[in-house]
């Protein structure tokens, strides 16, 4: 039977009376350092219940001498985050894009903004990246269908292309073969035609001469003697290796059977003027603004 001023044989420690299955508890004082650690958070304890809110009461609890509250603490980090989005938002508003682009305060606020908006609005058709697809124009590079200014930019966006707005960008390319302005050996030489206008290899059996005399009375007009496109108009350049719809012989052909026609939503209505601007400023950034 253990008996607590027993001494440990082996540590020479006495132990505290405490048996289990023949292994017995030493009495071994607490080490200082810890002690003082416990005493010392005793203190603070003290100090932190007068000083902060601690003691729960019937319908309230104890303020502190502080009177802080985490709760009111939150509220001020969300009001002061409110004004600042809404100063930045009156700035937005009340500025020119022009101006948004050129201080940096609205331009940082503006770019945070349109690249939110452009995920959730134009990331679909354009791709996350803004490197669009088939049909659907790159913003990123320098090759604009209808202008790259901030301007030009802001207008297709808040107008849309061949889109239900009374103010859409609207050209429309005939469908030279489905309505029978060509036949299909002429579209076949204009085609022809068109590759060469950006070095593409040219097949030997088909005109180019011929094919040259087609794209002058038939694109010229939109297209550009040298096929440089013109942006009044959203007609795309034929002259650079950048194609919408595709450069080889069959795409080129299909394109001017049918059309293409490609519907880019208005977005006045659907989103408020300041996303607009900052969706133009953010496109503009992208890389590829005039
Ligand atoms: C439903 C698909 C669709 C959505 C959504 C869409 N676009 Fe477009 N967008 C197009 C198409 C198609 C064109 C090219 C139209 C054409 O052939 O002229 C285009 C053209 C553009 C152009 C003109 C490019 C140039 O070269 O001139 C800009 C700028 C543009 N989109 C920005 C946006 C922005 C910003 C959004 C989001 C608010 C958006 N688009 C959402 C389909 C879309
Ligand atoms: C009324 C103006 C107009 C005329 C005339 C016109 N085009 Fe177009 N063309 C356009 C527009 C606008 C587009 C933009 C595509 C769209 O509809 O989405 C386009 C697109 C194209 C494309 C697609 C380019 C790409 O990047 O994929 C080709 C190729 C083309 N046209 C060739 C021709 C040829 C060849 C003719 C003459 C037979 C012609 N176009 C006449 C306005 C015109």
């Amino acid at each position: 039977m253990a008996h607590h001023d027993d001494i440990d044989e082996v540590s020479g420690v006495s132990t505290t009376g405490h048996e289990w299955d023949g292994i017995r508890e030493l009495n071994n004082p607490l080490p200082k350092w810890w002690l003082y650690v416990f005493y010392a958070s005793i203190v603070w304890s003290v100090g932190y219940y007068f000083v902060y809110p601690s003691w729960p009461m019937v319908t309230d609890y104890t303020r502190g001498f502080l009177g802080y509250s985490q709760r009111e603490a939150a509220l001020a980090d969300h009001a002061a985050g409110i004004e600042t989005r809404m100063a930045a938002g009156a700035g937005l508003s009340d500025a020119s894009i022009a101006e948004i682009q050129a201080t940096p305060e609205l331009l940082t606020f503006a770019m945070a903004n349109g690249k939110a908006a452009f995920g959730d609005n134009c990331a679909p058709c354009h791709g996350s990246g803004a490197t669009g697809s088939k049909g659907y124009p790159n913003l990123q590079d320098d090759d604009w269908l209808w202008g790259g200014s901030l301007e030009a930019i802001e207008q297709t966006i808040a107008v849309g292309i061949r889109s239900t707005s009374d103010d859409t960008r609207l050209s429309d390319m005939p469908a030279f073969g489905r309505d029978e302005l060509l036949d299909k050996d002429q579209i076949r030489l204009v085609a022809n035609y068109v590759r060469s206008l950006s070095g593409l290899e040219t097949a030997a059996d088909l005109d180019l001469a011929a094919g040259g005399q087609v794209y002058a009375e038939n694109c010229a007009a939109c297209h550009g003697e040298t096929g440089e496109g013109n942006p009044e108009l959203g007609a795309p350049r034929l002259s650079d290796a950048i194609w919408l719809y595709g450069s080889d012989q069959a795409t080129i052909v299909e394109t001017v059977t049918n059309s293409r026609m490609g519907v880019m939503p208005t977005w006045t209505g659907k989103l408020d003027p300041i996303t607009i601007k900052s969706l133009a400023v953010y496109v503009h950034n992208l890389g590829g603004g005039q």
